[in-house]
């Protein structure tokens, strides 16, 4: 069982990860971090993604020795000394938590959208957050809580 090395939510973690897990199930199963849901599982959902070098993925198509020297930032890891993030406080000031299950994902790709581009058109958000599928509710309220945002 290799021995992963990478920074989780700012710290330095090892893992020893089975041959065929996922980042997903390092997670969840291994490292009980269950704000990262699983959807679909192949990729065509969001509800399973994280951030990992900077940039949105879903932890369900990456293998546990691709996150080896990675820095993986997940929903358990955007608040900071008890208090949430601006992004969180944001969709629950404009209703955009809904059924809980796609929010961590969408959450956080707006906080990578917010990140590299700080002034988004509803395009934009539209665009960033196209691999984030809600199924019920729709996304009228989280592209609102998102647009709050903009700096200017
Ligand atoms: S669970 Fe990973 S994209 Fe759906
Ligand atoms: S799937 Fe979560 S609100 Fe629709």
């Amino acid at each position: 069982m290799p021995e992963i090395k990478f920074k989780l939510n700012g710290k330095k973690i090892k893992f020893d990860c089975p041959d065929n897990w996922t980042l997903l199930r390092m997670l969840r199963d291994g490292l009980r971090l269950t704000g990262t849901k699983e959807g679909c599982g192949k990729g065509e959902c969001g509800a399973c993604s994280v951030i990992m070098n900077g940039e949105l993925v879903n932890s369900c198509l990456v293998l546990g020795n691709q996150v080896d020297n990675a820095e993986i930032i997940t929903i358990e890891g955007l608040s900071e000394n008890g208090e949430l993030d601006r992004i969180q406080k944001a969709f629950i000031e404009h209703g955009a938590v809904q059924c809980g299950f796609c929010t961590p994902g969408m959450i956080l790709a707006a906080k990578t959208l917010l990140i590299s581009n700080p002034n988004p058109t509803l395009e934009d958000v539209r665009e960033a957050l196209s691999g984030n599928l809600c199924r019920c509710t729709g996304y009228k309220k989280i592209f609102e809580a998102i647009l709050s945002l903009k700096e200017s």
